[in-house]
């Protein structure tokens, strides 16, 4: 009755930005991301008959409210697939800071999804595994596989989750995510889905992310470098311009997001091979590649706005162990 999980927070280079199915979590769109090695969430299931509630301690503190409320909700759908009603002690931890535009709900749900399966002896397939994370977070789906992978949007629950379009060791590409702010943001990506739709411009999205989808695949798997950078910063500022046009309207940046993006702009232009790409959040992610990732990342690390660099490479798909955490 008790498991413990590691899975990898991913970085969309297509984004996922509004929903069909808000209770389902079935996108508007299609999405593909690479999975991160060095973003993770640990937690410990235990299923404790003693238990009279569900309790969340996440980072070392007790969770209560919404957050437990989310994490609830998740056993409940392990639970009616067990057949069991006993409540559970869940202890999760976060290499990176919750909730500043790194997707730590990815990262979280697809742990929560992988140690609680375990715990309970589910029979799941990585397909129905994907699935199910989807239900706790949207981008959790595509956690659940290792390296590359693409979220086939679907419409129901059955057809709506992530494969794998390359494994890890196929391309070495790092994302230096550089965090210049730890702050819980106001507006959560599950508030701003249901509002993507009230933009004028987000039918121009869609039609946009169609024809982005095939050439992001096809530049993962020839290893360009250059197409898939371009791509993958066009769709973040095609995302951001939903947030910006939405109504209420969402403004992630901070003065420190727009530096950094001057910042890859002109070193770019100096000819190092770099491109960003943002979150839900004011954070940067810079993508580089391995030969020049680390002159990128001292570059970055001398900015003042940016309080620290996390620099990760492809990760693998969750890493189960059967009992308590080690
Ligand atoms: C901007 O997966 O966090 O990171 O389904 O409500 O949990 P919920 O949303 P979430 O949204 C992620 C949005 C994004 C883009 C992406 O990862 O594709």
């Amino acid at each position: 009755m008790r498991a413990t999980a590691t899975a990898g927070s991913n970085i969309a280079l297509v984004k996922y930005w509004g929903v069909v199915d808000k209770a389902l979590r079935l996108p508007a769109n299609g999405s593909i991301s690479l999975t991160l090695d060095a973003a993770t969430t640990t937690t410990a299931v235990h299923f404790d008959p003693a238990l009279h509630a569900d309790a969340f301690i996440l980072d070392g503190r007790e969770t209560s409210g919404e957050i437990l409320a989310r994490v609830s909700a998740h056993l409940d759908r392990m639970r009616a697939l067990a057949g069991t009603d006993i409540f559970a002690n869940v202890e999760s931890s976060n290499t990176f800071p919750t909730s500043a535009g790194i997707a730590s709900s990815a990262s979280g749900f697809a742990a929560l999804t992988a140690a609680g399966a375990a715990a309970l002896g589910l029979n799941l397939s990585r397909r129905e595994l994907s699935a199910l994370a989807r239900l706790g977070s949207g981008s959790a789906c595509r956690s659940m596989i290792g390296g590359w992978a693409e979220w086939l949007p679907g419409t129901r629950h059955e057809d709506s989750y992530a494969v794998q379009i390359a494994p890890p060791e196929h391309w070495d590409v790092r994302d230096l995510v550089a965090v210049v702010s730890q702050e819980r943001k106001a507006i959560s990506s599950a508030q701003g889905h249901t509002l993507a739709r009230s933009s004028p411009l987000f039918a121009g999205r869609l039609r946009q992310v169609e024809s982005t989808l095939p050439v992001v695949r096809k530049a993962i798997l020839a290893r360009d470098f250059h197409v898939l950078g371009a791509l993958a910063e066009a769709d973040a500022l095609s995302m951001h311009s939903i947030m910006l046009t939405s109504r209420p309207p969402l403004v992630y940046w901070r003065p420190a997001t727009l530096e950094l993006i001057h910042a890859v702009q002109t070193w770019r232009a100096e000819g190092a091979p770099c491109y960003f790409t943002i979150d839900a959040g004011p954070n940067v992610h810079v993508l580089a590649l391995p030969e020049t990732a680390e002159e990128i990342q001292t570059r970055l690390k001398a900015m003042s706005c940016v309080s620290r660099v996390i620099a990760c490479g492809p990760g693998p798909c969750p890493v189960v162990r059967p009992g308590a955490p080690a």
